[in-house]
């Protein structure tokens, strides 16, 4: 039997195990359960005795990457492609959130140091900068959900660092998509605008090695201390909360919808809050035509008693894209799937949905569409300012007109269809 001990950050809080092939079992410690202020890992999980079999391998496999990408990581630690919890039990140090998950008996906190990624004195030109940033050097030590290339790094505004073991990462790390032009760019563009609209966005940046760009994200799930360490803040995706099999994240799939979103955010500190942070993300999603807003694009964050609705991720404009083509919603909108046929009905009827007042949905809609055309354009400077490329400087012209094109059309039909 394999079984891999469950850490929220120093705390050994239970054990998941493998029985049989595709067995899977999680039981929190004892010491766990008697700890009165020791919360459960996740909202899917509560704090019981109880040995948990299906929803905790949901749970825990939820933390892996997914598709090509994390087929290249198989590959390049000489694993099977299908075996999740091998996987697991060789980069699940260090996942999203304060989880580690840690071969049984090892000691936590002997197991985790820096080592430098050496990218900033490259001198060869047509070097691929995100096979060195991914598989150069040490093994992979870290397991983050999507499909996107990514690595979890140590950022210190000049210097990229692996973390090793269970050293906690500061940043994310994404290079240019192979299939996909640009969408370094585009992410930025999108989570600065996210910002300057009032969403609430991580740091972001560009940072060019040989003319060649890397998105970097700030975690929001981790803290720098005043002496310098670095703390990891519990945090779980809409799937890992709703007990979601990651192959069903999208709604199609028997996935989050909008209204299963709601009984997560219901379960937050404040919920009322969540909730319309929540609706402006999707009003945002909607038009920038980021249709992908499946339900590993949202999070819940733990950092206080109880959960609240973590900063934004993965704001891409996807609709952009020629090759795309893809106008069709991970999750309905009061009905509609394909983004461009959303109405007033369907925003009433997502507003009694999740059973919130009509005015006030339409309000926030408003909002965030007022606001996109007013901020759009300033965005595109700041991306004018730092963008190197034609072709990416050219797609961000194009999300700036298309944000702001659909931002127009849904603010002039909810003024005319009123509330
Ligand atoms: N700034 C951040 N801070 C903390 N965690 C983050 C941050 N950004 C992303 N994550 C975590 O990393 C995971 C993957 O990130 P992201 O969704 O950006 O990847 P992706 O590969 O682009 O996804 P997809 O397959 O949906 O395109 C998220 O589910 C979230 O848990
Ligand atoms: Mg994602």
């Amino acid at each position: 039997m394999n079984i891999l001990d469950v850490y929220w950050g120093e705390n050994l809080v239970g054990a998941f195990s493998r029985a049989g092939r595709n067995e899977y079992a999680f039981k929190y410690s004892d010491q766990w359960i008697e700890k009165e202020d020791a919360k459960p890992i996740s909202l899917s999980l509560p704090k019981t005795s109880e040995t948990y079999d299906e929803v905790a391998e949901y749970f825990f496999f939820n933390f892996l990457p997914e598709g090509f990408y994390r087929e290249r990581i198989c590959t390049a630690l000489g694993l099977g492609s299908i075996d999740d919890f091998g996987l697991l039990s060789k980069i699940g140090a260090e996942c999203a959130g304060a989880i580690s998950l840690i071969q049984h008996g090892q000691k936590v906190e002997e197991s985790g140091y820096y080592s430098l990624i050496n990218i900033n004195n490259i001198v060869e030109t047509n070097v691929d900068i995100s096979n060195i940033i991914l598989f150069e050097g040490d093994d992979l030590h870290f397991s983050l959900a999507g499909a996107q290339d990514k690595v979890a790094v140590k950022y210190d505004g000049v210097n990229l660092y692996r973390p090793i073991g269970t050293a906690p990462s500061t940043h994310i790390v994404k290079p240019q998509n192979k299939i996909f032009n640009n969408t370094v760019e585009l992410e930025f563009f999108a989570m600065k605008l996210g910002d300057m609209c009032g969403l609430n966005v991580p740091q972001v940046e560009i940072k060019y090695i040989k003319d060649q760009p890397l998105y970097i994200v700030s975690r929001y799930d981790r803290v720098i201390l005043q002496d310098g360490t670095v703390a990891k803040i519990h945090q779980e995706d809409f799937c890992q909360a709703l007990g979601v099999d990651k192959l069903n994240k999208y709604q199609k799939d028997g996935g989050p919808s909008l209204s299963t979103c709601f009984s997560v955010l219901n379960r937050c500190a404040v919920p009322h809050a969540a909730k319309s942070e929540f609706l402006k993300m999707v009003a945002f999603n909607v038009c920038t035509g980021n249709v992908d807003f499946h339900g590993k694009n949202f999070s819940i964050l733990y950092s206080g008693e109880k959960p609240s609705l973590s900063p934004c991720y993965d704001l891409v404009p996807v609709t952009i894209y020629p090759k795309c083509k893809n106008t069709k919603m991970s999750m309905d909108i009061g009905g509609a799937f394909d983004i461009n046929s959303i109405t007033v009905k369907n925003i009433k009827a997502l507003a009694d949905t999740v059973n919130i007042n009509r005015r006030t949905v339409s309000d926030i809609f408003e909002d965030v569409c007022s606001n996109i055309i007013d901020k759009a354009p300033q965005c595109l400077k700041i991306c004018k300012s730092i963008i190197k490329s034609k072709s990416a400087l050219k797609d961000t012209g194009r999300a700036t007109f298309e944000s702001t094109k659909r931002a127009t059309q849904i603010a002039h039909c909810l003024g005319k269809g009123g509330a």
